[in-house]
């Protein structure tokens, strides 16, 4: 087969199964087997770079850095939702536009109910098919070119029909479990609040590859430019669909009051089973042509508004409060609560984050307690209900010891945590810091999970994270619930984990202040452990967003000689401590510190391979330019930035001539 049919037939494969994932929910392959697939595209691409196009799925994968990105201004001004949280207001609106209609001398009217998603506003232009500019709402009249970062996300279609030009807006958004998934990576000081937050936040990273990785979700509620002669919303929404668009399928065409009614409340429960979070219904007039008749204020439409759930709160009692010991020492103080059904699931721990919100709460043991789940995923306590304490109600001790292993706990100055300092004895501590290994993130070893950590540590079989590769089988099976078959498969497990990556090792053993982004940038700056426990704290500093706290905390870690004797372990069970041939880049940095700007058609690269290039070899690939600029590459019918760079005498050189750099 020839590589541009191999080619052709990779791509339309994985959108296949990209469709299958994200928008009918019906995965066919495992994440393994999808991420295989684009393997083989790249690989393939990177060797016909010729036949590289921008609607390639492997466009997704992300590589270019962006310093600053661009503003642009929006074909029509980005309006927002007036909200409510009154179901009266609703209604008064409902009457609201009725009235506006009859003077029009319009009786019948449609509003469709839409599901309101908890994210960010964005604007995606096509031109022939092809995505050509992804924006950020920014003020509604002025937003940014973020269509790097756009391009990265699974549900927003890279190629499309072509119909001519058209824009298409929606919600960005994160699936709750992509969400998860993120802040597990993070160090908790790092954490999001909630699933928006995370997107906001991701949407304006300089890195699309970080963006790539971070796998958000896109649901299209507007178009403009074809369809328009079908004056209806509905119909417009069924269109985005067609063209490959996911909508979220779950608006409503309503021609009575109540059937808005009977939508707002259907969705108030049922909107918890979602994989993503909602927040509200948003209700359109579907005529698109009376929509002009009823205009906007400076705004938002008049024909529109949002209704927002209230947060969801619920009364319960609190039955004790325990404390908790973390991987790092750090003790928290959790509810525990008489059980109770909140957003859709039952509740019956809260995390009260530390002792001074106890005293802020001024929470008694056996008080009634309001509880309250708004964008967090977890439940927080909220209020105390002060008129109906008991009278058995007792103050929360703030211990003395550690609940775990009877150390005397300490206050560092400064903070508001209390830390039990038995780092490397505390049976709490070395738990936390297997399941951390384990986790999904780290070294993913499924079969490890808490009920065998528990009983491992509590038999002192393992002490640290390198004790678990020198089990033997005999020792596994005497465990509860382990026969012969679940100790194999452990270590079978165990056995394969040793082949994941330094990066991840670095990220699994538990620094503080390492998450997973920050053992990327040290496995590329450190390719061994070796090197990495030699460096200085200035010479951590130098690494991409390692400050100084962080330094500092990696120079700690390495200082401890439980933490050499761990290396050795990890050592002799043959674990990867240094970075694999493929991952050390064996590239000379001969753009160290340069900024460059590629403008027009290069025919050798795609501006993503081109960019990847110059990131390879130290330098930085910027969208936009100005005197801080080092080099312009231009290619075929360069334009304005070709001008511009000319002009602030910034040096400009061909495709041929940045080839020959490389
Ligand atoms: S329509 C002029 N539909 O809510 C109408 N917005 O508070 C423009 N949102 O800025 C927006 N789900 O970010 C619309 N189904 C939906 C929505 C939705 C979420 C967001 C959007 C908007 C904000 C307004």
């Amino acid at each position: 087969m020839y590589a541009a049919e191999k080619i052709a037939e990779l791509r339309t494969e994985i959108e296949r199964h990209n469709h299958l994932y994200y928008i009918e929910a019906k995965p066919e392959l495992s994440d393994y087997e999808f991420d295989k697939l684009i393997e083989q595209l790249v690989a393939l691409e990177r060797q016909f770079p010729e036949l590289v196009t921008p609607d390639s799925p492997s466009q997704r994968v992300g590589g270019a850095i962006t310093k600053e990105f661009v503003s642009v201004v929006h074909r029509e001004p980005m309006l927002s939702l007036s909200n409510t949280y009154s179901l009266g207001e609703v209604e008064e609106f409902y009457n609201r536009v009725k009235k506006l209609l009859a003077l029009e001398g319009v009786s019948e009217q449609g509003m469709v109910a839409e599901l309101k998603f908890d994210g960010v506003a964005i604007s995606l232009l096509y031109r022939e098919g092809l995505l050509v500019r992804g924006a950020t709402r920014g003020d509604g009249i002025q937003g940014d070119d973020i269509t790097v970062n756009i391009r990265t996300i699974p549900t927003v279609p890279l190629k499309i029909p072509d119909v001519g030009e058209i824009e298409v807006r929606g919600e960005v958004f994160m699936r709750k479990e992509d969400f998860e998934q993120l802040n597990e990576s993070r160090p908790e000081e790092e954490r999001f609040a909630n699933p928006r937050n995370a997107t906001a936040g991701t949407l304006k990273l300089q890195d699309s590859a970080e963006v790539a990785r971070r796998r958000m979700s896109f649901v299209a509620y507007y178009l403009k430019g074809i369809g328009d002669e079908s004056t209806e919303h509905f119909s417009r929404l069924k269109l985005l669909e067609k063209l490959g668009f996911y909508t979220g399928n779950h608006y409503k065409l309503c021609h009575e009051r109540q059937e808005i009614d009977e939508f707002i409340a259907e969705w108030s429960e049922k909107r918890w089973k979602l994989p993503y979070e909602t927040d509200g219904v948003v209700l359109k007039l579907n005529d698109v042509t009376l929509r002009e008749r009823l205009g906007a204020t400076a705004k938002s439409p008049r024909w529109a508004i949002a209704y927002k759930y209230p947060a969801q709160q619920a009364r319960t009692v609190l039955n004790a409060v325990v404390f908790q010991v973390g991987r790092l020492g750090s003790i928290t103080p959790v509810a525990e609560l008489e059980p109770v059904l909140l957003a859709g699931s039952t509740v019956s721990r809260s995390t009260l984050h530390n002792f001074d919100e106890i005293e802020r709460l001024g929470v008694m043991i056996h008080d009634r307690v309001i509880i309250e789940k708004s964008g967090e995923v977890i439940p927080k306590v909220m209020s105390v209900v002060l008129d109906e304490r008991p009278s058995d109600a007792t103050s929360v001790v703030i211990p003395s010891h550690c609940p775990a292993c009877e150390t005397p706990l300490e206050k560092p100055e400064g903070e508001v945590s209390y830390y039990c300092p038995n780092e490397e004895e505390c049976p709490a501590q070395i738990r936390g810091r297997l399941l951390h290994f384990a986790s999904r993130n780290a070294m993913d070893i499924k079969s490890l999970g808490k009920a065998l950590v528990d009983q491992l540590v509590a038999l002192k079989l393992v002490k640290d994270v390198g004790d678990l590769y020198f089990l033997q089988e005999p020792q596994l099976e005497k465990l509860e619930r382990m026969g012969r078959k679940s100790a194999q498969n452990l270590l079978r497990a165990l056995e394969e984990s040793r082949a994941k990556s330094y990066e991840r090792l670095l990220y699994a053993l538990g620094i503080r202040h390492v998450g997973r982004a920050t053992a990327r940038e040290l496995s590329q700056a450190y390719p061994s452990i070796e090197t990495l426990m030699l460096a200085t704290e200035e010479q951590l500093s130098t690494v991409p967003d390692i400050g100084s706290v962080v330094a500092r905390s990696i120079l700690d870690y390495f200082a401890k000689p439980s933490a050499q004797h761990l290396l050795e372990k990890l050592q002799e069970a043959g674990l990867n401590l240094c970075a694999s041939e493929s991952t050390v880049q064996q590239i000379n940095r001969n753009f160290e510190g340069l900024t460059v700007l590629f403008t027009g058609v290069l025919d050798h690269y795609t501006r993503q391979q081109a960019a990847e290039l110059v990131v390879e070899r130290g330098g930085r690939a910027v969208e936009s330019v100005s005197k801080k600029t080092g080099l312009v590459v231009a290619g075929h019918d360069a334009g304005s930035k070709f001008d511009k760079a000319l002009k602030l005498g910034v040096r400009v050189v061909s495709e041929d001539e940045f080839e020959e750099m490389l």
